[in-house]
């Protein structure tokens, strides 16, 4: 009984290891963006307001990274247009620093690599921003910083979408924040997502039920097992107490012959061994 409650215990923890592996963690990934695109900085003499390719190594290739430094005065004045996100003027990073540096990060066909929204399709590669201080770069005290655009949206173009107007309604923007949680909104305009900060954005529709099913046999056999086991269990117990009733069963017939076999002794002619038991006793009532 213990080694089939350990096997049920162990099913169940394979199938929550299944579900954590949609936990994405790109953390790493973003701060090794970052110093590729911090160090293609170097390379140049950075003007600010330019926008800055990274080189990736070759086990990147297929992903796209650019970096701009600004002027904080700048943001506030004609906020930041590049790399399909226009920031809206009249925005702050929090905290207020005098240069920002923002790094465009564009997964292509890496996109479902590292992020996926359960139940949906990405239809569109994973592209996202990120904004440093950038007041003492050579420092490489790299502090990330939040944006308050004051209300306005920040506008996310996606291009080369295949994606035809009939889909608008079922389509979402799906918004990974960087603190680790995800938003999935409705979309307003084909190809635009609109967002309040920085993060990473993708557009998604629904897949037609395969996750589900897929739950479902997982869950069918967790189920499955779970029975398999509680079925062995019974049979175990009921093949036990048929051991013991057949065992009781013989003990009664060996009890009930050495009764017969005293009275074949005692010469009566009592025909069974139960009526031999009580006291025979006569129609008068008085005992013998
Ligand atoms: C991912 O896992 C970490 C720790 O394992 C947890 O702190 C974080 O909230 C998880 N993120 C999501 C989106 O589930
Ligand atoms: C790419 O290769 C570099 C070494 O050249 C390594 O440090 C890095 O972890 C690799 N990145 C990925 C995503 O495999
Ligand atoms: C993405 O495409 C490039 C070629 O454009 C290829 O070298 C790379 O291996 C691909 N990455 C993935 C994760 O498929
Ligand atoms: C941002 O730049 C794109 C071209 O890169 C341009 O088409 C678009 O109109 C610009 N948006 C604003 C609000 O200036
Ligand atoms: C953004 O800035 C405005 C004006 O400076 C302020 O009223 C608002 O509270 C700020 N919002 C956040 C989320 O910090
Ligand atoms: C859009 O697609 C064309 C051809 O399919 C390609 O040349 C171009 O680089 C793509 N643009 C982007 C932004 O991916
Ligand atoms: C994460 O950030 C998003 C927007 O940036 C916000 O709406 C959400 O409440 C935050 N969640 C947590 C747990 O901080």
């Amino acid at each position: 009984m213990n080694g089939n409650l350990i096997w049920l215990a162990l099913g169940l923890c394979f199938s929550s290891v299944l579900c954590s592996l949609e936990n994405y963690t790109t953390d790493s990934l973003d701060v090794a963006l970052q110093d590729l695109a911090l160090k293609s900085l170097d390379r140049h003499r950075p003007h600010t307001g330019a926008l800055y390719k990274a080189m990736l190594p070759a086990n990147l290739s297929g992903m796209k990274v650019s970096i701009v430094r600004l002027r904080s005065r700048r943001l506030w004045n004609i906020g930041a247009n590049f790399s399909n996100f226009h920031i809206p003027s009249r925005t702050i990073t929090v905290p207020h620093v005098r240069r920002l540096a923002i790094v465009y990060q564009d997964f292509g066909n890496w996109s479902s690599l590292y992020y996926s929204v359960p139940g949906y399709l990405m239809i569109a590669p994973v592209t996202g921003f990120m904004v440093f201080d950038a007041s003492n770069v050579r420092a490489r005290r790299i502090t990330k910083l939040s944006l308050n655009t004051t209300g306005k949206p920040i506008v996310i173009r996606f291009s080369n979408l295949t994606f035809s107007e009939g889909m608008i309604s079922r389509a979402r923007c799906a918004t990974f924040s960087s603190n680790g949680t995800l938003h999935l909104s409705k979309m307003s305009m084909l190809s635009v997502c609109y967002s309040q900060d920085q993060g990473h954005f993708t557009i998604v529709v629904p897949l037609k039920r395969r996750p589900s099913l897929w739950y479902l046999w997982v869950l069918g056999f967790v189920l499955g097992f779970g029975v398999l086991v509680l079925v062995g269990y019974l049979g175990v117990v009921s093949l036990k107490l048929l051991k013991t009733k057949k065992i009781q069963v013989m003990e009664k017939q060996a009890d009930e012959d050495l009764v017969l076999d005293t009275i074949w002794v005692g010469g009566s002619k009592m025909p069974s061994a139960t009526v031999t038991r009580t006291q025979p006793v006569l129609e008068d009532g008085s005992f013998p």
